[in-house]
């Protein structure tokens, strides 16, 4: 590492004390909360650099080394090159070290400030969305050499789609055109048009030099003819977030019941709008459950009032159920609970999106299983004319925004993102791997799913299986093609007729003929297949059948999914473990040879993938075990005659 980030270092280091001290002397202070969003040269480190300085957060012996390294550095001669203030850290993120946000703090007599410093490339579009979801505003920097570029647009773009409605256009570098009123002009006149056509309704545009300090903290008397307010002024005086989510109702997800003792009740959480006080009438959602405050405590002390942004634990009047996930709300005024949507989405992963496929969606403290539509469109940010104009897709790929309908295994507690990102921006996180491959914002819910209700019905599921004498559940038999699936399941299925249990055997090659006869063998159909089938397996153990699937099912989050419709212990996985190229050899219906030959395309095992099952419940190596064996095995499992195999 270099001195230059020692002394970024050290530099953050202060400030991160620092700021604990600001945030208990500066109680009174509101904070606000803004990105800055820029191309590579625009200078956006030489800006937040100034920012720092001219708020004076860097201490004495950091701007001696600053001062010292920059005559070292020599890239702007006698003065102090503030972008090394921060460039340490962008460098370390190039090379990929850390993808997080850079957040900076600094104050001033009116104001307590974090900036989000986001890289520029689209490959950190991920950052940026990190960086712009708490924003109250953003900083829209530009060259005034370049004018409004392909990022600017990019930037714009997103920062308005997470919602900050706050944009500054920083026509920065002014120095270096002769800070000359015809070329702000024009980059303004370029802007208005490019930010009218997405739905920006306003900004605020000012002339600035970073470098030289035009317009930051004082009216620069190089533009006479800018008569607006400096960025200081402006970041001190413009509306925040956390004001205007204060006004609206009352919500505040559940984040854990706090219970420290018998006498103790009560619900913490981050109150994401409105306010509250003991005495207010509230309502538990999704249960709808009423009852009052008694107390809003902290760590300190109990308050007469707590706000949005503010976090604490809510006592109430009585005993109601409330555990995380859930929302507490104003009693007469509550959010809606719905299962399916519009959402945009910003895709964040390298592996495309999966229509069909179930990810988890993390909504406020709510996680459920999510399944997104193909798009109905996406949106060409990068367009030259800055339209955003749509268009036709199948998925969303790394970097992509797109609109697509979504639905959820059971309904959440939410609101438009427009009119509450806590409780309208979410992220889908992949099952398997955990990575996080989506961020989103719920647009509204579809009216179908508000008009659909689950009809209650007499005749239970309960009631079905104890008129069958049996316990239902699913045996899912997954493997190769001529792995042997069909072959076991319907020795068991034999077997289990004869002794009387009531059973059917749901087979790929047979369901394709029907049900299913419009699918084919992509990704996306063998994945409808499935979620079909299962839905089927799950009515069937509804009407207390003991259900056996053979389908090849190669993807394991799909076979996962169907594990999470069925109860605990209903869902039976059983791999039938033959490898390919025992599978190859016995070809029992010449399938093999023809993928090879190439007049068979998408054939699982040869160019299609197979994901074999991790904790399968039974395993059968049919290189070991006879088909007659095996069903045996499967038999005396389902029916708990041996321990778990
Ligand atoms: S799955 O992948 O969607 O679960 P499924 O079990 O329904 O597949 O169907 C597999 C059966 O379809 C195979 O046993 C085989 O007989 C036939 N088949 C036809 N084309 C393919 C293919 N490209 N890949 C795999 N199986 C195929």
């Amino acid at each position: 590492m270099t001195d230059q980030t020692d002394v970024i270092y050290q530099t953050e280091a202060l400030i991160a004390q620092d700021i604990d001290a600001y945030l208990d002397q500066h109680q009174h202070k509101t904070m606000l909360r803004f990105i800055t969003c820029g191309s590579v040269d625009d200078g956006k480190s030489t800006l937040i650099g100034r920012l720092l300085y001219d708020s004076k957060v860097i201490f004495e012996d950091q701007l001696a080394a600053l001062e010292s390294d920059s005559r070292k550095s020599g890239t702007q001669g006698e003065e102090i090159d503030f972008a090394l203030l921060v460039d340490g850290l962008a460098a370390e993120r190039e090379q990929g070290i850390t993808i997080d946000v850079a957040y900076r703090f600094f104050n001033t007599e009116k104001r307590k400030f974090i900036v989000a410093d986001c890289p520029g490339h689209e490959q950190y579009t991920r950052n940026m969305i990190t960086g712009a979801s708490t924003a109250d505003l953003a900083v829209i920097l530009i060259d005034a050499r370049k004018g409004v570029l392909v990022q600017t647009r990019r930037h714009s773009y997103l920062c308005h789609l997470i919602g900050i409605r706050n944009i500054v256009l920083a026509v920065n570098k002014m120095d270096l055109v002769d800070y000359d009123p015809a070329i702000f002009d024009a980059i303004v006149k370029d802007y208005t048009e490019f930010a009218r056509s997405i739905g920006i309704e306003s900004f605020t545009a000012m002339p600035i030099s970073g470098f030289k300090g035009d317009n930051i903290t004082t009216a620069s008397a190089n533009t006479p003819w800018y008569t607006g307010p400096t960025l200081i002024e402006h970041l001190e005086t413009v509306e925040v977030l956390a004001s205007t989510d204060a006004e609206k109702p009352f919500r505040m997800p559940a984040q854990w019941v706090n219970r420290p003792n018998l006498d103790f009740r009560g619900f913490s959480g981050l109150i994401a709008t409105g306010s509250v006080k003991p005495g207010d009438a509230i309502r538990v959602l999704p249960s709808g459950k009423t009852s009052t405050v008694t107390r809003v405590v902290t760590l300190d002390a109990d308050l007469d009032q707590a706000v949005a942004g503010q976090s604490v634990t809510i006592c109430l009047a009585d005993e109601v159920d409330c555990s995380r996930g859930d929302v507490i709300a104003l009693a007469d005024n509550p959010p809606q609970a719905a299962d399916q949507f519009e959402a945009t989405l910003v895709w964040l992963n390298d592996e495309a999106m999966i229509p069909g496929r179930a990810y988890w969606l993390k909504l406020a403290t709510q996680t459920v299983s999510a399944t997104v539509q193909a798009p109905k469109y996406v949106v060409n940010v990068n367009d030259a004319g800055g339209s955003g104009s749509q268009l036709a897709a199948k998925t969303l790929d790394l970097n992509a925004i797109g609109v697509a309908e979504l639905a959820t295994d059971k309904p959440i507690v939410f609101e438009p993102y427009t009119q509450s990102r806590t409780l309208g921006g979410f992220v889908l996180v992949d099952k398997i791997t955990n990575a996080t491959v989506a961020a989103g914002m719920l647009n509204f819910s579809l009216r179908r799913a508000q008009n659909v209700h689950w009809q209650a019905l007499d005749i239970t599921r309960e009631a079905h299986a104890a008129s069958k004498n049996q316990k239902p559940g699913v045996l899912w038999f997954t493997g190769l093609s001529g792995s042997g699936k069909s072959t076991i399941a319907n020795l068991v299925e034999k077997k289990l007729h004869a002794l009387g249990k009531h059973t059917f055997l749901l087979d790929g090659d047979n369901v394709r003929h029907g049900l299913n006869k419009d699918l084919g063998f992509t990704e996306a159909d063998r994945i409808e297949n499935i979620r079909r089938v299962g839905e089927v397996a799950r009515l069937m153990t509804d009407a207390g059948l003991i259900v056996l699937t053979a389908f090849i099912s190669p993807f394991r989050a799909e076979r996962e999914m169907v594990r999470g419709l069925l109860a605990d212990g209903e869902f039976l996985e059983v791999f039938i473990d033959t490898p390919l190229e025992e599978a190859e050899r016995r070809d029992v219906k010449g399938l093999y040879k023809k993928a090879r030959s190439g007049q068979l395309k998408n054939f699982t095992g040869i160019d299609s993938p197979y994901e074999a099952p991790e904790n399968a419940e039974i395993r059968v190596d049919t290189t070991r075990e006879s088909p007659e064996a095996a069903a045996e095995r499967i038999v005396d499992h389902l029916l708990g005659w041996t321990p778990t195999i």
